[in-house]
């Protein structure tokens, strides 16, 4: 697809058919896109946790989502994507090259996070990146290490709506031109 129009067309899916699952080597044609993202010193400190299989979806869904992203994520696969911490933006001592510290490690994640849903689109596939979430509860169901930081949780599926875009701020609102 152009890609103009696939950065047009996607959007934040919050209903999904239960026929039309992703398969497991869909969502690694995801995770392999999203790994040509651009990251500090081409650390690539993201890390995906895929849940397939019905039955683990549904107890992170029942444990670790809130109500209304847990009926969101209904039928869909799930990714949490974390990130190793005090790697991006650190030096080989541990010791931050800069202020952002951390803020760097989340900032390559969503450089890669953003290619994977944009991955999804192009293969026909809705997501929904859910930042309400139980993080610790979701460190304890798949055993991911205190060295990573869980962010988000990515919901992928076959779309059972066509959500309308929602508005996006005017350009003389969020750039300033020197
Ligand atoms: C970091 C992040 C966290 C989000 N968390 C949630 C969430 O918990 N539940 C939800 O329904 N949508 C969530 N969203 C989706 C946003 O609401 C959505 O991206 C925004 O309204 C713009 O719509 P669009 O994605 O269709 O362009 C999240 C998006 C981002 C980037």
């Amino acid at each position: 697809m152009e890609f103009q129009k696939l950065i047009e067309s996607r959007r934040s899916v919050r209903k999904y058919t239960a026929e039309g699952r992703p398969t497991r080597e869909q969502i690694g044609e995801l995770i392999a896109a999203a790994q040509e993202a651009p990251s500090w010193k081409n650390s690539q400190t993201a890390r995906f946790y895929c849940l397939v299989s019905e039955d683990i979806c549904n107890k992170l869904r029942e444990e670790c989502l809130p109500g209304f992203n847990r009926e969101r994520a209904e039928n869909a696969v799930l990714i949490v994507t974390t990130f190793v911490h005090t790697r991006a933006g650190f030096d080989k001592e541990g010791n931050p090259d800069n202020e952002v510290g951390n803020g760097w490690g989340f900032y390559d994640l969503g450089l890669n996070n953003e290619i994977l849903v944009l991955k999804a689109a192009e293969l026909g596939l809705g997501t929904l990146i859910m930042g309400i979430r139980d993080g610790e509860k979701i460190r304890g169901l798949l055993d991911i290490p205190e060295s990573e930081t869980v962010v988000s949780v990515i919901a992928v599926g076959a779309p059972d709506e066509q959500p309308i875009r929602p508005k996006r701020r005017a350009l003389e609102d969020v750039a300033k031109f020197f």
